[in-house]
């Protein structure tokens, strides 16, 4: 589909009005009834501009074929655009011709051309990827589908950027959906780094995965220890790296937890939704996304992604509890339960990154706990942090991008609990509370005293119930979150 910005009457026979329910909803519907030819009365009677409310008028006039209404409710945010936008798209998609005409100069509506755009291209991706009688592509999101999008002429440049950034961010979003909704037969370490180098090599980012030999010579040994299960799959540690900025503080350095399908290994998991840790690696989904669009979008940043790789199986030479294993920090670790994997191979990664590029922010995002699913449901991501000011920017921003967190405390209350008697710190706590906070002192044993670090607990949210899909799937959390992050930065 391809998108064109124009201040002219479009020639697409199908447009839809996009319209808040404000001062001005009277007008602007008077002023559609008499285009359309029809009695404002009668639009205004029937249409309310409610969230989501969508009025189709049929052949009302020469030349045009379809006009759709399109509520959006009484004060939208920016990221009601997107929701809506894409609600109607998904659910008009067979429906909708080649060209589409989008009239956003009416309402005014053109400074949220981003959030739209986004919105209209996301409605593209379906889940049934592995479906055999694969459904034909809708007209309007095939190689020839055409939205023409009306605005006023001061907001023509604008307006163009917005839509070219809009959707190279939904390409990208849908890319990790794809990935984090592929299920374990089709994604596996290797799968991932591919993903990476295909990324990498493709919009410009080093990108260097080493295999488990090389693993063990940089000393990875927790990621490996998880990696002992799979045998078939084994574990890959992926680095990238994309380096646009001349500016030194500029650092950042991403680590995302890329376990491709937790079993719980032999600490395993109930049989009852383990189907649904395909999506264990949805932290380093986001991480590859927010390189993706880094290097896409030409940010003027300097950003290192990271991402231990590993399935979490179970397998005669699989990781026991009980185990005390090294890591790359030379830290050691009692294993306790080796369904609480995530955490030891973000321990090599966090170190890793920190050693080895000293980012000055380093952002892990990680399905790490179902306890921080207990605490916050499915609304927002636990985000824990050092620094007051990251973790402030980092609500912000989830705020603004709908990619909701809330702050849990990273008190050293905690850190007691992760104590081991044998070895230097155990891998899960002695006390059935506090889970999520307790993975995060751990993680935070690793940092090295690092004062600017946060880490996103994603469990809730990379994977989800959505009107796109009957079963839960992917959402590609964190992915727009970091990259207004880093566009902010
Ligand atoms: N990948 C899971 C966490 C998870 C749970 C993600 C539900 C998404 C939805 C993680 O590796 C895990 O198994 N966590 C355990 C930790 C426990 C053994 C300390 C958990 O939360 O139950
Ligand atoms: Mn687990
Ligand atoms: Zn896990």
């Amino acid at each position: 589909m391809k998108i064109n910005i124009t201040t002219n009457n479009t020639a697409a026979r199908t447009i839809i009005f996009p319209l808040v329910d404000n001062e001005q909803l009277a007008e602007n519907l008077s002023k559609i009834a008499k285009h359309v030819g029809l009695s404002a009365e009668t639009l205004q009677r029937d249409f309310k501009a409610g969230t989501k409310e969508t009025l189709a008028l049929y052949g009302v006039i020469e030349g045009l074929e379809k006009v759709y209404l399109l509520g959006l409710g009484k004060a939208p945010k920016a990221i009601d655009f997107v929701k809506i936008f894409r609600s109607f798209f998904y659910n008009s998609k067979k429906k909708l011709p080649k060209n589409v005409g989008l009239k956003l100069k009416l309402a005014g509506l053109e400074v949220y051309t981003e959030q739209i755009v986004n919105g209209i291209c996301l409605a593209e991706y379906e889940v049934g990827a592995y479906k055999t009688d694969a459904k034909k592509a809708a007209e309007f999101f095939s190689e020839e589908g055409f939205l023409e999008i009306q605005v006023a002429e001061n907001h023509v440049e604008s307006a163009e950027k917005s839509a070219e950034i809009g959707h190279a961010i939904a390409e990208t979003q849908a890319r990790i959906m794809g990935l984090v909704d592929a299920p374990a037969n089709y994604k596996y370490p290797e799968k991932l780094a591919e993903f990476a180098a295909e990324s990498g090599k493709k919009y410009g980012f080093d990108v260097k995965v080493y295999d488990e030999k090389q693993c063990l010579e940089l000393g990875l040994h927790a990621l490996l220890a998880v990696g002992r299960g799979s045998t078939e799959n084994p574990a890959r540690f992926i680095v990238m790296e994309f380096n646009n900025s001349s500016e030194k503080n500029k650092k950042i350095g991403l680590v995302g937890k890329g376990v491709t399908f937790d079993t719980g290994g032999i600490s395993i998991k109930g049989s009852t939704s383990m189907s649904y840790m395909k999506s264990d690696m949805g932290g380093a989904g986001a991480v590859l996304g927010a390189m993706e669009l880094a290097a896409k979008l030409k940010l003027p940043v300097h950003l290192i992604g990271v991402i231990p790789s590993t399935e979490n199986c179970v397998d005669g030479n699989a990781l026991k509890p009980s185990e005390v294993i090294s890591s790359y920090s030379g830290k050691t670790i009692e294993v306790i339960d080796t369904d609480a994997e995530g955490r030891l191979i973000l321990a090599d990664g966090l170190a890793y990154i920190n050693k080895n590029f000293e980012p000055d922010v380093i952002i892990d995002l990680a399905t790490l706990t179902g306890n921080c699913i207990a605490a916050l449901g499915y609304a927002a991501a636990g985000l824990l942090s050092n620094n007051d000011e990251l973790a402030n920017q980092l609500l912000e921003i989830g705020q603004e991008t709908g990619e909701k967190l809330w702050r849990l405390p990273l008190w050293d209350d905690y850190k007691d609990m992760m104590n081991s008697d044998v070895a230097d710190i155990k891998n899960l706590s002695s006390a059935p509370v506090a889970g999520a906070i307790t993975a995060a002192k751990f993680l935070e044993f690793f940092i090295d005293g690092h004062t600017n670090w946060a880490h996103l607990d994603i469990a809730g949210l990379a994977f989800g119930d959505s009107e796109f899909a009957k079963m839960k799937s992917a959402t590609a959390y964190g992915v727009n979150l970091l990259t207004a992050f880093l566009r902010k930065y």
